[in-house]
């Protein structure tokens, strides 16, 4: 039977120099869509796809993360003093509870696969879920619910996946697909950043991921691959083959907010979501394409 994944990692410790200067004494995934910051968003779609433990993995200069997610009793007394009740409600919902985190340094930012290799010991010997905040998906349903939903049928390693245009495939860790059932197609192979015209295909992973226990054995063989860090991908390439391993065609739109542009169209989005913001946003990007 396949195990139920109730652990996710955040790897949260890479340096973010797309961001600088804004990331330099401000870790990216605390930029805001509106008005949560990006871990946030991940890590309510963790709540939402039922998630118990959340392990993040971070790096130098990343305690606002955890600053977020703890009390901030001056701030809370403020507001309570204030009846400012509405906005109290929102801080002391940022807070999980107690025991639900944990934090694990990468010392070196030496790539995602070793950031999620940080956290093996936290994990143990059940398959796991991996979020990029810096992947963000709107969608009726989190992607990560999507995802556990259809890996209770099938189990094994399963990454989200989308497809992108042709020549955009050397930003991407990129499958070859087989067979597809549905919203997932079993990946034959996988290839971290390809040029076009060595792609296997244009359907890309993105930050979303269910791994197994023997990846974080293959991790722990340090190979080095695209940029001369360890890939997560790389790790899970080699285990085709000896586990089910499918790629998830998820439901909604995903934003790469680890680029600005991408960043900008998702708070655009965001705002237009919200009944509160959306006709004054719009008024304002009509204004824009009247030139
Ligand atoms: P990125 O490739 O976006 O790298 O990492 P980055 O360092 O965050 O940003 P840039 O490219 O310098 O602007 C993808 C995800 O993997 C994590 C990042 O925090 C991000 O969530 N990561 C990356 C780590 O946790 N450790 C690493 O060594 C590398």
């Amino acid at each position: 039977m396949t195990k139920p994944v109730r652990k996710a990692i955040f790897p949260v410790g890479g340096l973010g120099t797309r961001f600088l200067p804004a990331t330099k004494s401000m870790p990216k995934e605390m930029l805001p869509v509106v008005d949560k910051p990006l871990i946030q968003y991940a890590v309510d779609e963790a709540h939402e796809a039922g998630i118990e433990q959340l392990i993040f993995v971070t790096g130098r200069g990343k305690t606002a993360i955890e600053d977020h997610f703890d009390h901030a009793y001056e701030l809370q007394d403020m507001l309570s003093g204030r009846n400012k009740l509405a906005a109290l409600e929102l801080v002391k919902e940022t807070i999980p509870t107690p025991g639900q985190l944990a934090f694990i340094r990468q010392q070196e930012p030496l790539g995602l696969g070793h950031a999620v290799w940080c956290a093996r010991h936290l994990v143990g010997d059940e398959p796991v879920a991996v979020l990029l905040a810096d992947d963000l998906i709107l969608s009726p349903r989190g992607c990560l619910r999507q995802m556990i939903d259809a890996h209770g049928e099938v189990g094994g390693n399963m990454v989200a996946m989308m497809e992108v245009a042709a020549e955009e495939t050397a930003s991407y860790g990129v499958v070859a697909p087989g067979q597809s059932t549905g919203r997932l197609v079993e990946v034959r192979g996988l290839i971290e950043k390809p040029k076009p015209a060595d792609a296997p295909s244009n359907l890309a992973v993105i930050g979303r991921y269910i791994i197994q226990p023997p990846v974080f054995t293959d991790l722990g063989r340090m190979e080095r691959g695209a940029g001369n860090e360890i890939q997560l991908t790389d790790a899970l390439a080699r285990q085709v083959g000896a586990a089910p391993f499918n790629g998830y065609r998820f439901e909604g739109k995903r934003f790469d907010c680890g680029n600005k542009v991408g960043f900008l169209e998702a708070n655009i989005a965001y705002a237009m979501a919200r009944t509160d913001m959306a006709p004054e946003v719009q008024s304002i990007i009509n204004g824009f394409a009247k030139g």
